[in-house]
């Protein structure tokens, strides 16, 4: 049974990706709105009928609302998900990150649409100078255009819900990995270039002294809790942190990759990020009392399922 259409901007990156294959199991049809920028048609199942990609812009307002049309909910991932790249180039990716929110809720809007998850990012809180995991009503400290435009993109979404009674569910979602994050861009999440050069024995590039801290989310995990948002009679309207409460240090993560892959690449140590955030650990209480994360992946498995995907290409 056709269980109606979501649209996802952005589903043809690595999240939207994974999100588009469980709503297909499940029944639904998806239209994955993206440019294509760094997502991919290859990420996506397009011979299956209920899939359909439009190319556009999420900061083309008309493109945004024609292709909306005959969608029941939205899930709004499109964006420039790298921070170093809104630090090198803020005026363009304040276009997808934040223009492309406006135009999401004015599209929703128009076409009665009320139900939206959106994908902020625990970039909003600034980090901790100290390992101590992160509330969601911590004061913010935004520390890039990045950061800013997520917590932007928040406070507008919440005007809509207040004004509109839209169903809004916000994800700050922490450090998300698995298969089809792309490698080969120096932008991209920190264990998908780790992994790939460690399984080649390269030498890996840390930022900094390496003691930062991640707390790591395996995209399987994320995108079940997006589904039950999406599935549940009613969504609250707080933000809702996505971490596992579990802090790693870039030098355990490559001691774990060493380990698996049998590989001993070398580490070189560069200057740090400007704007890098130095600990980042969720506390996930709400999201425990929400949704069930009963079965969540650890670090190791999720590890081993990302190598074991990787070799297969
Ligand atoms: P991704 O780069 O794989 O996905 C982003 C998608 O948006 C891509 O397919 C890209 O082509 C598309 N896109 C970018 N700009 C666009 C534009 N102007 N118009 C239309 N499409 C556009 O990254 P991802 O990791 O899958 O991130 C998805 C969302 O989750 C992003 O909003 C990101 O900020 C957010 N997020 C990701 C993480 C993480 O750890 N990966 C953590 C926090 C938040
Ligand atoms: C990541 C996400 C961002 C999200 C945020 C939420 C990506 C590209 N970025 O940002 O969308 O909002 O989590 O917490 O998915 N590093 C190295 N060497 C490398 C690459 C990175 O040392 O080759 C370091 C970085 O300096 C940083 C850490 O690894 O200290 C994590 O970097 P990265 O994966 O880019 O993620 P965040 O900046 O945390």
């Amino acid at each position: 049974m056709n269980k109606g259409v979501i649209f996802i901007t952005g589903g043809a990156g690595f999240i939207g990706s994974h999100l588009t294959d469980i709503l297909l199991k499940r029944g639904y049809s998806v239209r994955v709105f993206d440019n294509l920028s760094t997502g991919k048609r290859s990420n996506l199942p397009l011979e299956n009928p209920r899939v359909h990609l439009i190319e556009g812009n999420i900061a083309d307002a008309v493109a945004v609302a024609q292709a909306m049309n005959g969608c029941k909910a939205v899930v709004h991932l499109a964006a420039v998900a790298s921070v170093q790249a809104s630090v090198d180039d803020p005026i363009s990716t304040h276009q997808s990150n934040f223009v492309g929110t406006l135009n999401v809720c004015e599209a929703m809007l128009q076409l009665k649409i009320s139900r939206i998850l959106f994908a902020s990012s625990a970039a909003v809180y600034g980090g901790n100078g100290e390992e101590k995991a992160i509330g969601e009503d911590t004061p913010k400290s935004p520390l890039t255009p990045y950061a800013s435009d997520k917590l932007a993109s928040e406070h507008y979404i919440d005007f809509y819900r207040r004004q509109h009674a839209f169903e809004s569910a916000i994800f700050r979602f922490f450090n998300i990995f698995g298969p089809r994050q792309d490698p080969a861009s120096p932008y991209s999440g920190v264990i998908s270039i780790f992994a790939d050069r460690a399984r080649n024995n390269l030498p890996i590039t840390v930022f900094g002294d390496g003691e930062q801290t991640r707390d790591f989310v395996y995209v399987d995990d994320l995108v079940q809790i997006l589904v039950q948002a999406l599935e549940a009679p009613t969504v609250d309207s707080y933000p809702i942190n996505v971490g596992m409460n579990h802090s790693t240090t870039l030098n355990q993560l490559i001691a774990a990759l060493r380990e698996i892959t049998k590989c001993s690449p070398a580490v070189i140590y560069a200057p740090a990020r400007a704007g890098d955030i130095r600990h980042s650990l969720a506390d996930n209480k709400k999201l425990a009392t929400h949704y069930d994360i009963k079965n969540k992946t650890s670090l190791k498995s999720g590890l081993e399922k990302l190598l074991a995907h990787s070799s297969v290409h």
